[in-house]
């Protein structure tokens, strides 16, 4: 089984999770849009869906299924999304595909946050993949020097901006032993607008496509 064939299997694996009525998460990356070209084969039984980039969203319309604002939806009842990486304990890397800050905020709206992945992005310890903040355009150099004073190696991710019209830094090397420790200590740090740790609110479930099929962790 390939990897992308992995991806598709944990990503329709997530569709026994999914009420019929309601409106649900989908989050961003090549594992998510799986997830929503699965959904275009039950789209029935949604009302519509919650996107966390403008990339999912179009993917969703594409297929016609109904895309809100979470604004108007009020809380979720599910959420499925990638990870660049995941641990047993289910605290999660995000934001390789840039949309860290709004998969958060619609991760922290849903009662049940499952995670699907390949085999590859299991992980013993966070941290090998580089940690995406997003942050505000003038404090690009301000958040670089602060993540040098914690052992990092910030790379600013060129010609990127976020949905939200924000810049990229990926960190390297940042210890990551305890991470939610690191996600509230990067919380404060002046113009981050969000780090790529999912750890205070991590997934509920992992479903982790494997050669031997999906295995659930959670
Ligand atoms: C998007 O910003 C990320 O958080 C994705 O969830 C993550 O990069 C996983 O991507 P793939 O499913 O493409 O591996």
């Amino acid at each position: 089984m390939t990897q992308d064939e992995q991806k598709q299997a944990a990503a329709e694996a997530a569709l026994d999770f999914i009420e019929t009525g309601s409106v649900i998460g989908v989050g961003t990356g090549s594992t998510a849009n799986h997830f929503i070209d699965a959904l275009a084969r039950i789209k029935g039984k949604l009302d519509g869906a919650v996107a966390s980039s403008e990339a999912s969203a179009a993917r969703l319309r594409e297929h016609r299924i109904p895309v809100l604002e979470l604004d108007s939806t009020g809380d979720l009842p599910l959420y499925v999304d990638g990870a660049d990486e995941a641990t047993r304990h289910l605290h999660l890397i995000k934001g390789g595909g840039g949309a860290l800050t709004r998969e958060k905020i619609v991760a922290a709206a849903s009662k049940k946050f499952i995670c699907v992945a390949d085999q590859s992005k299991l992980v013993d310890v966070l941290g090998s993949f580089p940690l995406p903040l997003e942050v505000i355009p003038m404090a690009k150099s301000y958040v670089g020097r602060q993540m040098v004073k914690l052992g990092g190696r910030p790379a600013l991710r060129e010609g990127y901006t976020t949905d939200n019209g924000n810049f990229i830094i990926d960190v390297h090397d940042l210890e990551m032993l305890d991470p939610v420790a690191v996600e509230e200590r990067l919380d404060h740090v002046a113009g981050v607008v969000s780090n790529g740790i999912f750890a205070r609110r991590g997934a509920d479930l992992l479903l982790l496509g494997t050669p031997g099929g999906v295995e659930k962790i959670g």
